[in-house]
Parts: structure tokens; C-alpha cells; sequence
């Protein structure tokens, strides 16, 4: 191959990228370059295997599992893993650490995108979207003309939003919110953290001029607008219109969102996922529905993904599937945020390399 007997750093590549630092540091004679071609198709896991052998670098998505196997096969020249995502936890990370393998994401690139997808998820499930749109796309219009409650769902003003995991995309969320109403935010975050601006923790509400913006829509709704941590999920469950779960997936955080969790919301509230399926139970968000435990879900992601079938009960059960509004995983779905996650990979590896000047100032 290309790279069997030079003495350039391999990097491995598993998705052609929008950004073309890795190219050009290909052409500068910096690094040599193994790419998946297939941009539409996740690399074959025996292809990613053989590729890996000797190389110094690897840059992967989601779909690629980075486990032990791998690591092995790369062997003792592997520096870095470079995610083209903000979430790894398709990565063992223990084992990374443990054979000082650098770890790479894709944090903040992708705030605003994922943030204006959680808008959507929360205006679809609240106003009913699914529900009309299916009324709408199988000709179903004439026989459910306007009426004065047809497709009416409740607005968020002088609403609660919860958030489950509170780092900057769910900060860059209620910033998006505020104009729409809601009087209360409560979260949760791995540790309890009382609200306090000042506090690192809350910079993406600071970067956002949540000093300025708080004053100035509490005069326009004339009513106080708080932030609060909340005590535990139950309380959270409890006092939430729409809770939004943003937090990141581990084995502390898998199926967070359970039956107990479904059995203390409020018959009217919704559940916004657009973190990782995972951290939702699957089946007691079915029963919590088929049961009117809760109004309806906004999905992004879900347990099992990409293999849901037409058959998967949130789909196939008439008596929810129009509760529920399913994307297939595309928060980060904007030209922009995609050019700049693809970008901030490439740079890390670069980086980490020692090739930060072919980067010109691109990445972190
Ligand atoms: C991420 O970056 O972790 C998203 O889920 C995919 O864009």
C-alpha cells in the first residue's frame, strides 16, 4: 500500500472528510493517509482492523467501536484517537488511558446546531407535529378540517424545562428558549452544581449574555425567570414540562431515564432526547406512552440505532406512534457544524503529531 514501508506518521481515516488539512499535510509530505472511500457507509470493522496496523493516528466516527482489539492491532505507534463527535462513547477510554493513547472530540463546534435541533424536537412533540404531518401527508385533511382543539398542544409559556445534563448544549438550548416563555429551568448534572454565572460551568450561558437576556425577557413576560439545580431526578421528573436529556452516555448514565423516572412525570410533560439512545429506557418509554404516563417524546437518537425497523413499537403502535417524533440522529446536522467537527478532528491529529503549524490556527 501507500503506506507499507515509509517513515511518515500514518494516519488512518474511517470517512472521507469536508475539510482537506488532512490532505494537505498528505501532499506536504507530513503524513501518509489510509481512507475508508465510502462516505456513505461506516468502515468495515475488518478493514479498520488491518488498516490500523502501525499507525500513529486514527480519526473515527461514532460507528467505529475503539476497544481493546483495535488498540491491539494498531499497536505501540498509536498517539491518538480523534473523534468526529463530541460524544465517545464508543471509545474505551480506560484503555486509552492505560496505554497513553491521547483522546480527541469534538466539543462546541456543534453547540448551535444540536441546540436548534432540540428547539425542533421540543415545538415538534409539544404542538403535535407528528400527528398532523401524518394527517396532512396520507390525505387525511378533509375528514379533520380546523376545529377549535384539533392538533392543540400546550404552548411552553410559564413552563418548566428540565435538563438532564446541563454543559454547554443544553446552556446553548435555554438560551433558545427563553423567548418562548418557559418561566423555570431546573437541571441535573453529574455533581450538584448551584447556579452561579461565575462558576466555569455555566460559561456557555455566560458567552450567550445570559446577564443581559434574563432581565430583558422577565420585563417583556412580566414574570420571573429562574435557574435552578434540582434535587434529584424525581424531583426533576416531577416538576418538568419537557425534560431534555443532554447528558453524555456511560455506564453510570445508561437507562438514567427508567420506568421510576416515567411513573413520576407529569401526564401532560414531554421527553426530549437528543443525546444517545441509551440513556432512555426504550421499552418503559413505551409502556409510560401506551399507558398516557406522558404526553409524547422528541427523539434523536434511540436504543439500538440505525437498525429500527417499521416494526419498533414507538412506530408501529397506533396508539403512539403519533406521540412520537423520531429523527435519525442529526442534531449536528448543519453544513457548519459538520466542516467545523471534521475540521477540530483533523486539527487534533495534526496536534497531536506535532504538525500544529500545518493547522494555522484551525483547531485545538
Ligand atoms: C456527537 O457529536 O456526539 C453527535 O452525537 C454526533 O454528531
Amino acid at each position: 500500500t501507500d503506506t507499507a514501508s515509509s517513515s511518515r506518521p500514518k494516519v488512518v481515516l474511517t470517512r472521507p472528510l469536508p475539510t482537506c488539512i488532512l490532505d494537505e499535510a498528505k501532499a506536504a509530505g507530513a503524513i501518509d493517509l489510509k481512507i475508508w472511500k465510502d462516505a456513505e457507509r461506516p468502515a468495515d470493522r475488518d478493514w479498520l482492523l488491518r488498516s490500523v496496523e502501525g499507525a500513529d493516528a486514527v480519526l473515527v466516527m461514532m460507528s467505529d467501536k475503539v476497544d481493546a482489539e483495535l488498540l491491539d492491532r494498531a499497536g505501540p505507534s498509536l498517539k491518538i484517537v480523534s473523534c468526529m463527535s463530541v460524544g465517545y462513547d464508543h471509545v474505551d477510554t480506560a484503555e486509552l488511558k492505560r496505554r497513553g493513547i491521547r483522546l480527541g472530540h469534538t466539543p462546541d463546534v456543534l453547540n448551535a446546531a444540536v441546540a436548534d435541533l432540540v428547539l425542533l424536537l421540543i415545538l415538534s412533540t409539544t404542538r403535535l407535529l407528528p400527528n398532523a404531518k401524518r394527517t396532512v401527508d396520507e390525505g387525511r385533511w378533509p375528514q379533520t378540517p380546523w376545529a377549535p382543539l384539533s392538533f392543540a398542544g400546550p404552548s411552553l409559556q410559564g413552563k418548566t424545562i428540565g435538563f438532564v445534563g446541563f454543559g454547554a448544549i443544553a446552556q446553548s438550548t435555554l438560551l433558545r428558549l427563553l423567548p418562548l416563555g418557559p418561566t423555570r429551568y431546573i437541571y441535573l448534572n453529574s455533581s450538584p452544581q448551584p447556579f452561579d454565572l461565575d462558576n466555569p460551568k455555566f460559561a456557555a450561558l455566560k458567552a450567550g449574555g445570559l446577564e443581559r437576556l434574563l432581565p430583558a425577557y422577565e420585563a417583556v413576560q412580566g414574570s420571573r425567570i429562574s435557574i435552578e439545580n434540582a434535587r434529584d431526578l424525581e424531583d426533576l421528573s416531577r416538576q418538568s414540562d419537557v425534560i431534555v436529556v443532554l447528558a453524555s452516555l456511560n455506564a453510570k448514565t445508561k437507562h438514567l431515564i427508567d420506568g421510576r423516572c416515567f411513573d413520576h412525570m407529569k401526564p401532560t410533560a414531554h421527553l426530549v432526547n437528543a443525546a444517545r439512545g441509551p440513556l432512555v429506557d426504550t421499552s418503559a418509554l413505551v409502556s409510560a406512552l401506551q399507558q398516557g404516563k406522558m404526553a409524547g417524546a422528541g427523539l434523536d437518537v434511540l436504543e439500538g440505532e440505525p437498525v429500527i425497523g417499521a416494526s419498533h413499537p414507538l412506530l408501529s403502535d397506533e396508539s403512539i406512534r403519533d406521540k412520537v417524533c423520531l429523527l435519525p440522529h442529526m442534531g449536528s446536522a448543519t453544513l457548519e457544524a459538520r466542516r467545523g467537527m471534521s475540521e477540530l478532528a483533523a486539527a487534533n491529529v495534526l496536534h497531536q503529531l506535532g504538525f500544529a503549524h500545518l493547522v494555522e490556527g484551525r483547531g485545538s
